[in-house]
């Protein structure tokens, strides 16, 4: 899958920097995860297939040179951004193995999940193994301040997951409710990456707290584009499993706002269409009724208040790509 950055060829110098730096955090993470045990090793590599467009790794990289200022040639970054940045993702692939378990999801990035090939006892471990190597490589940089901050997001990010969980099949639950859930699974991890890559690049406090507000609103938007993938995408592009949220009984935006403007015998029928997991008839309901409309332009406004964030730091191509970043996570159709 393409990186991110593929997004922005008019700024070669810069994207291919970050290019050659996300490599070397490619290294770290193999560099971690390698084990004296073959067995653990065939396993690392399938889930190693799991970084596509590493988003978060991105965000640590930008986010240090847009918080250093001109000139943009990567002096900013230190070992630790990558350390940061390889963590980030170990983080974000931990989630992502459990999640398949908890979705019962069959394909992830084209290829098949853990959990499909070596079932869920083998796939849990794995992503127990990935989060406890994710804490012990941030713990070589010993800075207990940074374990702390991560060890927060992952707090955040299980409890988001539980709240959802939680709403399962409650056709009550509302935007509030949705926004909460996104902000804590998804977002909260994206908001991260960009505050540490910010502090570490020796940004100042008004600094790391934009790139943070920024990294909020760019996750919730990558959540909601996600979601809506899930419900109107094409599986051979996007690359996973799809209809996982209508199956597992999770009602995201675009049904939550469909559901509040519907009339009571639309919302009657459309309730059981959730009931019956009847994803065919509900998906064109969806489209047709505009609540997918609707729920894309929450995402674009989503991404104009990301770039808002971003309107104090000074141009530069750093945040330039910051930006392109922020249209691409709601262009993507993968
Ligand atoms: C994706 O949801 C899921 C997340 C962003 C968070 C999942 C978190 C957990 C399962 C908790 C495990 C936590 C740790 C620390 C190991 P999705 O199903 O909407 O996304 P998808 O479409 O990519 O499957
Ligand atoms: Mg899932």
């Amino acid at each position: 899958m393409p990186r991110l950055l593929e997004i922005a060829p008019e700024h070669p110098s810069i994207t291919s920097l970050v290019e050659s730096q996300l490599d070397e955090v490619e290294l770290v993470i193999e560099r971690q995860l390698a084990s004296d045990l073959p067995a653990v090793n065939a396993l690392c590599s399938h889930v190693e297939r799991y970084r596509g467009k590493m988003l978060r790794p991105t965000m640590v990289l930008l986010s240090g040179l847009a918080a250093s200022g001109e000139p943009c040639d990567g002096r900013a970054l230190r070992d630790a951004h990558r350390v940061i940045a390889a963590v980030a993702e170990l983080i974000h692939m931990a989630t992502l193995v459990h999640d398949d378990v908890l979705d019962e999801a069959l394909v992830r990035r084209q290829g098949a999940t853990v959990n499909s090939l070596r079932g869920n006892e083998m796939a849990v471990m794995l992503g127990d193994y990935l989060i406890s190597n994710a804490f012990h490589l941030c713990s070589s940089l010993g800075d207990p301040a940074i374990n702390f901050e991560l060890g927060d997001v992952t707090n955040t990010l299980c409890a988001g997951e539980l709240l959802q969980l939680h709403f399962r099949d409650q056709y009550s639950i509302d935007e509030e409710t949705y926004f909460e859930i996104i902000r804590r699974k998804t977002a909260s991890l994206v908001a991260a990456c960009c505050r540490l890559g910010a502090r570490l690049a020796g940004g100042d406090a008004a600094a790391v707290e934009a790139l943070g507000r920024f990294g909020m609103a760019l996750g919730v938007a990558f959540q909601i584009q996600d979601d809506l993938l899930d419900l109107v995408g094409d599986q051979s592009v996007v690359g996973k499993s799809l209809g996982r949220d209508l199956d597992k009984g999770k009602l995201t935006l675009p049904v939550i706002l469909h559901l509040a403007q519907a009339g009571v015998h639309e919302r009657a029928a459309s309730l059981r269409m959730i009931q019956e997991r009847d994803a065919e008839r509900l998906r064109q309901r969806l489209l047709d009724g505009g609540a997918v409309q609707r729920t894309r332009d929450v995402a674009a406004r989503l991404v104009g208040e990301a770039k808002r964030h971003l309107a104090p730091a000074p141009p530069g191509a750093a945040k330039h790509l910051l930006e392109r970043a922020a249209d691409a996570v709601i262009a993507r159709s993968r």
